[in-house]
C-alpha cells in the first residue's frame, strides 16, 4: 500500500474543524470570490440544474437517496482541506476550489518561458487552450457514467463508499473545468459546458471524446484496475496541466491532484486486497500452482493470471489516452506554454527543447526500434514513459504480497506496443513480451493475454452484493483500516 496515498485518509491530515476559505452559504462553494462576479455566478447557476439532471440520470444508479459517508473539500489548506459526514449524493457540495496563487510564478516552459504567467487567456492560444480544457473536462463525467451500475454489486459498504467518493469528486472536477470554460471563454465556453452534459460514455452518436472513457466498467475488478491505471493517466495529465502558463488552469489542476490521490489509493488497495484474498485462499487450500485456475476459482477468489489479463487490458487502453507518441499538437501546447511535462520544474534542461532529442520506440519495417526524435515532437511519448514508470510502484507492492505467501507468480507490465490502437504501434500485433506477431499468432494468443469469455463469466459470477456493515465478498480482503479512522465494519453507506 502506498504510504503517500494512505496519508490522505489519516486523521492527522484531515481535521474536521477547519473551515477557512470556503463559504458554504453560497449555492456553489468556492474560493474564487464567485459572489463578486455576477455574470459568472449567473452562468454557473444556470448550468447547475442541468448538471443535477445529468447526475440523477447518469450518476450512481439506485443509491441517490442513500446517506453516504463522504469527504467534502472545504478548503485548499493541505493541513485540513476536507470534512467527513453523511450526505445524500445529489446534495453533495460540488465546489470550485483553486490551489493558492503562487506569487511571482512564471511560465515554466516553451517560448514564453520566464514571462509572468497569464491570468487571462492569451488570445493567440485561445482555441488550443479551450481544446485542452474540454478534453480534460470530458473525462470527468465519463468515468461516473462508466461506473454507474457498480453500487449494486459492491463487495462491501466500505468499497461502495469509496466508489461514490470517487464519483462525486469526478463530478467536482467537472465543475472545476466548467468554471474555467464559463469564466474565461465566453459564449463558446458556455456551449462547451453544455456539451459536456450531453455526451455519454459509450453512446454511438454522441460518445465521450477519448476511447478508454467509452469502454465499459462492468465489474469491480474493472473499477479497481480503472482507478489504478486510468485515474493515473488523469494524474499525469493534471500534473502536466498544473505546469500551464495559464495560471487559473494550473491552480485548478493542482487542487484536483489532491483528490486524485484517493482515487489511485482506491485502485491500488482494491487490487491489492484482491491479490491478498486469492493468496490467502490458495494457502489455506494448500494450492501452490497459480495456474491451477479451476481449483482456485472454486475457492471464490480470482486467479492471479486473470488479474494479469485484466491489468493488461486496462494498461493498454490507458496508454492510448496519451495520444500519438510523436505529435505536433503536443509540441504546440508545450511551446505555447499551455501544458508542461511531468515534473517540469525538476527537469534539468532548458525547458524549451529546440535542439533536444528524445528516444521514441517505434515499429519500423517489421522491427521494434528506438529512434531519437526531436524532443518537442516527443512530448506525449515522454509523458507516456513517465506514466509507465509511475504505474510500477503499485505493481511491485502487489508482487510483494504474492512473494510473502511464497507463490511463484509476478505481475508485469506488458510491452508498450501491446494491444495499442493509437500511436506508433497502432495496426501492429505485439505480444506482452514485445514480439511483433502475425495476425494468426495474435488470434491464437490473445485469450492468454486479455480477459477471455470464460474469465468475464467467472468475474460476473463473483459480483454478488455484500451490503451489510462489516461484510466483505470472498474475493476481496477487508482493508487494514477504515476511512477517516472509522472501523472497517462502519456503516459507510446507509441504504434506505
Ligand atoms: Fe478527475
Ligand atoms: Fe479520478
Amino acid at each position: 500500500m502506498s504510504q503517500e496515498d494512505t496519508l490522505i485518509e489519516t486523521p492527522e491530515s484531515v481535521s474536521n474543524d477547519r473551515f477557512v476559505e470556503v463559504s458554504y452559504d453560497d449555492a456553489i462553494p468556492n474560493n474564487v470570490d464567485l459572489s463578486s462576479d455576477r455574470q459568472l455566478l449567473k452562468a454557473l447557476e444556470s448550468w447547475h440544474p442541468g448538471y443535477l439532471d445529468w447526475w440523477k440520470d447518469m450518476g450512481p444508479d439506485g443509491f441517490q437517496e442513500a446517506d453516504v459517508y463522504l469527504r467534502t473539500a472545504v478548503g485548499v489548506d493541505p493541513a485540513g482541506w476536507a470534512k467527513f459526514g453523511y450526505v445524500k449524493m445529489p446534495e453533495y457540495r460540488w465546489g470550485i476550489l483553486l490551489a493558492p496563487k503562487v506569487e511571482g510564478r512564471t511560465i515554466p516552459c516553451g517560448r514564453h518561458k520566464g514571462e509572468p504567467v497569464w491570468q487571462e487567456v492569451p488570445g493567440e492560444y485561445r482555441s488550443l487552450l479551450r481544446r485542452l480544457i474540454v478534453i480534460q473536462a470530458d473525462t470527468e463525467p465519463a468515468s461516473v457514467e462508466q461506473q454507474r451500475y457498480l453500487g449494486k454489486t459492491a463487495p462491501s459498504l466500505y468499497d461502495m463508499r469509496n466508489l461514490f467518493q470517487v464519483n462525486v469528486e469526478e463530478g467536482r472536477h467537472l465543475w472545476a473545468m466548467v468554471y474555467l470554460l464559463v469564466k474565461y471563454f465566453g459564449k463558446d465556453g458556455r456551449e462547451e459546458a453544455q456539451a459536456l452534459l450531453e455526451r455519454r460514455s459509450g453512446q454511438q452518436d454522441n460518445p465521450r471524446i477519448l476511447g478508454a472513457f467509452n469502454e465499459r466498467t462492468p465489474d469491480w475488478l474493472s473499477f479497481f484496475m480503472f482507478t489504478y491505471f486510468t485515474d493515473r493517466d488523469g494524474k499525469m495529465q493534471l500534473a502536466a496541466l498544473a505546469e500551464s502558463g495559464f495560471d487559473p488552469l494550473s491552480r485548478s489542476c493542482r487542487f484536483m491532484l489532491t483528490e486524485e490521490a484517493h482515487h489511485l489509493f482506491v485502485g491500488e488497495t482494491g487490487v491489492g486486497r484482491t491479490v491478498e484474498a486469492t493468496c490467502a485462499a490458495m494457502q489455506k487450500a494448500g494450492i501452490t500452482d497459480p495456474y491451477d485456475t479451476e481449483a482456485i476459482r472454486k475457492l471464490g477468489v480470482v486467479d492471479l493470471p486473470l488479474l494479469q489479463r485484466k491489468a493488461n487490458f486496462h494498461m493498454s487502453v490507458t496508454r492510448d489516452l496519451f495520444g500519438s507518441e510523436i505529435s505536433s499538437n503536443a509540441a504546440d501546447a508545450f511551446s505555447a506554454g499551455l501544458k508542461g511535462r511531468f515534473n517540469e520544474a525538476n527537469l534539468k534542461d532548458d525547458h524549451q527543447l529546440q535542439d533536444d532529442t528524445y528516444p521514441v520506440m517505434r515499429a519500423v519495417d517489421g522491427h521494434i526500434v528506438t529512434e531519437d526524435v526531436p524532443a518537442l515532437r516527443a512530448i506525449n511519448s515522454r509523458l507516456l514513459d513517465d506514466y509507465i514508470a509511475d504505474c510500477q510502484g503499485g505493481i511491485d507492492r502487489w508482487n510483494k504480497t504474492i512473494e510473502k505467501f511464497g507463490i511463484d507468480f509476478r505481475f508485469a507490465q506488458p510491452h508498450k506496443g501491446f494491444n495499442r490502437r493509437i500511436g506508433e504501434f497502432a495496426g501492429h500485433r505485439i505480444s506482452p513480451d514485445g514480439r511483433l506477431l502475425t495476425e494468426a499468432e495474435w488470434q491464437a494468443g490473445q485469450g492468454e493475454w486479455l480477459p477471455n469469455d470464460a474469465d468475464n463469466a467467472f468475474i460476473h459470477s463473483l459480483m454478488q452484493p455484500c451490503h451489510r456493515p462489516g461484510e466483505y465478498a470472498s474475493w476481496i480482503a477487508p482493508p487494514r483500516m477504515g476511512i477517516n479512522q472509522q472501523p472497517v465494519d462502519y456503516e459507510y453507506v446507509k441504504i434506505d
